[in-house]
């Protein structure tokens, strides 16, 4: 039974070393000194031995649990100190390694939103707000309240796409102005993105869906050179310090006096070319002192109230300061075209 003892506990020592997993040492200790382990098996049987065998082999029994129960407690903490120096090792990670390129690449911006938030940046900076409305409009805001009444011919400036006879696709953002001066607290200032639409058919300058940002700023007191000079903010926010504009008299029904705004010619830089035909200039938007009548027809009093306003085309400014010859690119969301613009 001594022999049986000490082969028990050499066998233990011996599993214990070779485990390698907390779970298998727990299986381990178990099957050793659990109630139905090897040890306790011997135990039972000590019955058969003389009064001093039995003393001395409960001694020695006991001298084998606590050492066995103690060494199970070294490896076990061996082992998990094992592990996790493993796993540090595992997941340590080389700051200085490059980074992994993601095979398909990342995606870009359209041109236009490129434009976009660098006018409203711009505009933002000098206190303004974004507005926007629906691209599906009432004739009444698109035109009526604009000072286009039904049958003014300017109606025929823009080709309207109607959905009936009070309802269209808008054809400018101009009916925000509408909206804005009857639904908000004056005085304040707009800028309002949004795609509008015209019967127009697709070549390299037209497209019947293209963008506009209005601006619209109503006070107490402002004037042409407020309009001026928030024009020429963002004129220089967006193609650079160098560019210069102008305003060129024009007419819009919603405007009075009216005019067109000229930049600097982005192929020549104003020395004359043929792309702006020997001027210098080239044209992106209208503009004006909104007319009184606007301010009238939306309900307020256009002796207290002044406003000065302008809708310029995104894709006209896109196509200038990036060199789209095409404006059907801008819309066909080809790959190839949006990757330039990262
Ligand atoms: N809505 C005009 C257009 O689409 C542009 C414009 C907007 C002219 C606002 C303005 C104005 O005089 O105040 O062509």
């Amino acid at each position: 039974m001594f022999d049986e003892l000490k082969q028990i506990r050499e066998a233990a020592l011996k599993q214990l070393e070779e485990a390698v997993s907390s779970d298998e040492l727990n299986e381990l200790s178990t099957s050793v000194l659990g109630r139905g382990g090897k040890l306790t098996a011997i135990l039972r049987t000590m019955g058969k031995l003389s009064a001093e065998e039995r003393a001395e082999m409960g001694k020695r029994a006991n001298l084998v649990k606590q050492e066995l129960a103690q060494k199970f407690e070294e490896r076990k903490a061996a082992l998990a100190a094992l592990a996790e120096q493993r796993s540090i090792e595992r997941e340590a990670i080389d700051v200085t390694l490059p980074g992994v390129r993601k095979a398909a690449g990342t995606g870009a911006l359209n041109p236009l939103t490129l434009v976009y938030r660098e006018i409203r940046d711009a505009l933002v900076g000098l206190g303004f707000t974004t507005f926007e409305g629906p691209e599906v409009e009432y004739d009444e805001y698109n035109f009526t309240l604009l000072n286009l009444p039904p049958d003014h011919p300017a109606r025929d400036m823009q080709d309207t796409f109607y959905i009936n006879d009070k309802v269209l696709l808008r054809t400018h953002t101009s009916p925000c102005e509408a909206r804005a001066l009857k639904t908000l607290e004056l005085p304040f200032r707009l800028v309002i993105p949004g795609r509008v639409f015209r019967v127009d058919e697709p070549d390299a300058s037209h497209s019947p869906v293209f963008m506009q940002m209005e601006g619209l700023v109503v006070d107490r007191n402002v004037s042409l050179a407020d309009l001026k000079g928030t024009i020429d903010s963002f004129v220089k926010a967006v193609f650079g310090e160098n560019f210069e504009s102008r305003l060129r008299p024009s007419y819009f029904p919603f405007t009075e006096p009216s005019a067109e705004v000229d930049i600097s010619c982005t192929i020549c830089g104003g020395k004359g070319c043929s792309s702006c035909k020997g001027t210098g200039w080239m044209e992106i938007m209208g503009c004006g002192i909104t007319n009184p009548h606007e301010i009238v027809n939306c309900g307020h009093d256009s002796d207290e109230w002044r406003a000065f306003a302008w809708g310029v085309g995104v894709d006209r400014v896109a196509c200038l300061k990036y060199g789209i010859s095409d404006i059907r690119l801008i819309y066909e969301g080809d790959g190839r075209f949006l990757s330039q613009f990262k």
